[in-house]
């Protein structure tokens, strides 16, 4: 399986920077989660799962409840599994998104943190989102970069990816297209701000400090649709 953006967070897992984007990621997606009524016994599905970090709070939502997370980096995958607890039911599989090894509505929930615009084919994605949720199963999908957020749109430069930075309604109108329901966008803003100037080190993510401030005040675009 060759694939751009896999090769780029092979590189970041072996420079230890997962923990990084968990600590990035962390308030927004405590926010995201706080939302999502896991029940006992649900399988949830999370998509470029990155460490797994957010599929293991997944998976200790509920009693009983599974999570499945996948990557198309090994090397990620190879982390998720260093890092993982047998006390928690979550598990991980090596796969791309587009094309998951999965039946037709196995998962009660999908969630995917800062991972779907990486893909060439996000329709594709969402189709596959469709098929393996359930009747009344959800997605919560949260995107960093897109139209609107002006401060990430050099990220795919930065990283030498081609990336589908798309607009809030475009976003909602793939989910719409694909057959969910009840599709509504919001955006979530990390609580914790972007810190005190005298702090900041420039970046390839944030070159300037007004960068990291317009990325915070922007926020987070979250998806959230129901099958
Ligand atoms: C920015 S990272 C986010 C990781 C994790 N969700 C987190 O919050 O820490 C994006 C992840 O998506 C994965 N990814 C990108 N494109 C993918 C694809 N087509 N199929 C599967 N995973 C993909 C990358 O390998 C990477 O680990």
């Amino acid at each position: 399986m060759t694939n751009p953006a896999a090769e780029v967070f092979d590189q970041w897992a072996r420079e230890g920077k997962d923990a990084g984007m968990e600590k990035g990621h962390s308030d927004v997606v405590a926010q995201v989660m706080e939302t999502m009524e896991v029940r006992p016994g649900d399988q949830i599905l999370d998509l470029g799962c990155g460490n797994g970090w957010a599929t293991r709070l997944l998976a200790q939502k509920a009693p009983g409840a599974q999570a499945i997370g996948v990557d198309a980096s090994a090397e990620m995958i190879a982390k998720a599994e260093e890092l993982h607890s047998f006390t928690i039911r979550a598990r991980y599989e090596r796969s791309v998104f587009e094309e998951l090894d999965f039946p037709d509505g196995k998962f009660h929930r999908v969630f995917s943190m800062e991972a779907l615009y990486y893909s060439a084919n996000p329709a594709k994605v969402i189709a596959e989102m469709h098929r393996l949720l359930s009747e009344g199963g959800t997605a919560d999908i949260v995107i960093d970069c897109y139209e609107e957020r002006a401060a990430t749109h050099h990220w795919g430069g930065s990283l030498g990816l081609t990336l589908q930075v798309l607009s809030e309604s475009t976003w909602a109108q793939l989910f719409t297209d694909a057959g969910f329901s009840e599709v509504k966008t919001s955006r979530v803003v990390d609580t914790r701000g972007p810190g005190d100037e005298a702090d900041f080190t420039p970046s390839d993510t944030y070159p300037d400090f007004a960068a990291r401030s317009a990325f915070f005040e922007e926020g987070s675009l979250w998806i959230h649709a129901v099958r």
